[in-house]
């Protein structure tokens, strides 16, 4: 069986892209692929996902790792969380400040705790322990420090925040979260996602990323799924779980990954999630209610396609 990985790197307007940055974005996608494959080539489907998320992490174009956006007080809190089908395990961190690669991190929660999910400081306390923690000054740049005080000073002017957040997230299209589903040569799928939230989210505030169901779901004999989008709706779908379970019950995955797209724009309208998936054959399928979805897959060790719109894909 030939190793299959595929990653994302947010749905949303697709956001209006400078001079150049389309070329970094399908770079750092295939970049991604590429570092996922290599890491399958030697190892499994765990090995993947985590490699392919943690080189968008370190691209600073996503919402995650280094590009994560800030919240209402200026801090960057992120999510991730990482799930291998072949144990049912899946480990995540949420809220965690400081950390380089909140999947690396993730992925120790998963194989050397008993817990699922590490919040905050405690999260924190495990990467210092760990080697994983990172200066909070990695976090900042002039750019986003430039769209803090824009977005702090229309939210003032427009009277929007608290109670409008969501609503301003999906009008900007701010969904630039990250994750990778993968396949490897025995047979064993995985999921990780990634994200730095939503611009002005409340500190503390945690959203689909790092929730079993929600953000991720990877299941042997069945598939691997990340999701991206407005974190509360989707939390409130489980998308996920609920196109895991499509294709369980014998629903072939591009079919299931619409179906479950489908639920969420019903219940919370367009503009709202991306999700991304792969079976247990191999065959990957990505949906989203956005104008675009930034993805790329690869399968053995070449790299085939990146795309953001609504062009045929994969
Ligand atoms: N989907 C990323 C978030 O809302 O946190």
């Amino acid at each position: 069986m030939e190793p299959v990985l595929a990653v994302h790197g947010g749905a949303g307007r697709w956001r209006r892209l400078e001079e150049g940055e389309r070329e970094r974005v399908f770079k750092a996608l295939r970049d991604a692929v590429e570092g996922g494959l290599r890491a399958v080539a030697s190892g499994g489907a765990v090995d993947a996902v985590v490699e392919a998320v943690r080189v968008l992490e370190d691209s600073g174009l996503f919402d995650a790792g280094v590009g994560s956006v800030y919240s209402i007080s200026g801090r960057v809190q992120m999510d991730a969380g990482v799930m291998d089908g072949k144990t049912g395990r899946a480990g995540a961190v949420a809220a965690v400040e400081g950390v380089r690669n909140p999947i690396v991190l993730a992925r120790r929660v998963m194989e050397e705790t008993e817990h699922v999910l590490i919040a905050g400081e405690g999260a924190a306390e495990l990467a210092r322990a760990w080697g994983l923690a990172a200066p909070l000054t990695l976090f900042y740049n002039d750019g986003k420090n430039k769209r803090f005080e824009d977005m702090k000073r229309e939210a003032a002017a427009g009277g929007w925040h608290y109670k409008k957040v969501l609503e301003v997230a999906k009008a900007l299209g701010l969904g630039d979260t990250v994750g990778a589903v993968a396949l490897d040569r025995d047979g064993n799928v995985a999921a990780a996602t990634s994200t730095g939230g939503v611009w002005l989210k409340l500190d503390g505030r945690v959203g689909d990323s790092p929730i079993p169901g929600a953000g991720y779901w990877a299941e042997n004999g069945v598939g691997a799924f990340s999701a991206t989008g407005v974190g509360e709706y989707i939390l409130l779908s489980l998308p996920s779980f609920r196109a895991a379970q499509l294709v369980k019950s014998g629903t072939a995955i591009d079919v299931a990954v619409r179906e479950a797209v489908a639920y969420v724009t019903e219940r919370f309208g367009p503009d709202t999630i991306g999700l991304l998936g792969i079976d247990s054959r191999g065959n990957i399928a990505a949906e989203f209610n956005t104008a675009g979805m930034a993805r790329a897959w690869g399968r053995g060790r070449e790299v085939k396609r990146a795309a953001i719109g609504g062009e045929d894909w994969p």
